[in-house]
């Protein structure tokens, strides 16, 4: 299984990204959890912030991807580079950042990345872990036959205007990708805040507030509380897996 966790900034991808993976693993699937984001948020959740992104090491990346000054490798070898320079977290899981990617349109042929849209390739189409990946925010990165490869994308929203005109924006944008699933995950959400959201798209699952994930990301050390967000995360592990199976 492979889904692309994105949505507008703030709204929740990294929390839901961490606490996916870390579910899946507990229940004994093998997982790669991927920092997509340059801003590396995903590895400081899991309290990696020393370790190296793939499209940072300077070497590696001339190596693979270019082959002169002006010339870049468009389809770069990277078959060995996942099992290498994952990190192993916890048992079935293992963490896996990819780093900056250049945003889209301005139509960067760099060898930075040219390996990353390799590796996604290579994460998506190739490997038999479950697979989450925490997006920037679009999909860009990712080629046409990789995104075919995509299970689901997940679009984290927030009840409020700004979060509702993204959600729309990334919801066509993945049907024009031909993406098999687009799930709208409202999250912060009451019931109320929930009818509002369900007004403007189908919310596949809805996720509560909670003091708890909150103060988790000030201290990512210490294990998160037990409460009705990390409930409702469990019942969506689970609809996803029944769903996309
Ligand atoms: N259900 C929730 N209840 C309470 N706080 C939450 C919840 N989900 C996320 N948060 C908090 O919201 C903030 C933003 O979350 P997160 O970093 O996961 O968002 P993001 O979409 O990855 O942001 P960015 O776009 O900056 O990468 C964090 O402080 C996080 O703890
Ligand atoms: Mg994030």
């Amino acid at each position: 299984m492979k889904i692309a966790v994105t949505g507008k900034g703030g709204t929740g991808k990294t929390t839901i990204a961490f606490h996916l993976s870390r579910i899946y693993a507990k229940k004994n699937l093998n997982v790669i959890a991927v920092d997509a984001d340059s801003s590396l948020n995903l590895a400081s959740y899991f309290g990696h912030e020393d370790q190296k992104p793939i499209s940072s090491i300077r070497k590696l990346v001339d190596k693979r991807a270019r082959i002169s000054d002006v010339l870049v490798n468009l389809n770069p070898d990277v078959h060995d580079l996942i099992d290498e320079y994952s990190a192993p977290i916890a048992e079935n899981l293992k963490l896996l950042l990819l780093g900056g990617v250049n945003k889209a349109g301005t139509g960067c042929l760099c060898p930075e990345n040219s390996l990353l849209r390799a590796l996604m390739q290579e994460l998506v189409l190739q490997r038999n872990e479950i697979v989450i990946l925490d997006m920037e925010a679009g999909l860009e990165i990712m080629s046409r036959g990789t995104l075919r490869g995509i299970d689901a994308i997940l679009v984290v929203t927030e009840p409020n205007l700004g979060s509702i005109s993204v959600t729309k924006k990334l919801l066509e944008f993945s049907k024009e990708l031909g993406i098999k699933n687009s799930y709208v995950i409202a999250n912060k959400v009451d019931e109320e805040q929930l009818g509002y959201l369900s007004k403007s798209f189908d919310v596949f699952h809805a996720l509560p507030f909670s003091p708890a994930v909150q103060k988790s990301s000030m201290d990512t050390k210490s294990e998160p509380e037990s409460d009705g967000f990390q409930k409702s995360l469990g019942e969506l592990a689970d609809k996803l897996l029944k769903n996309i199976k």
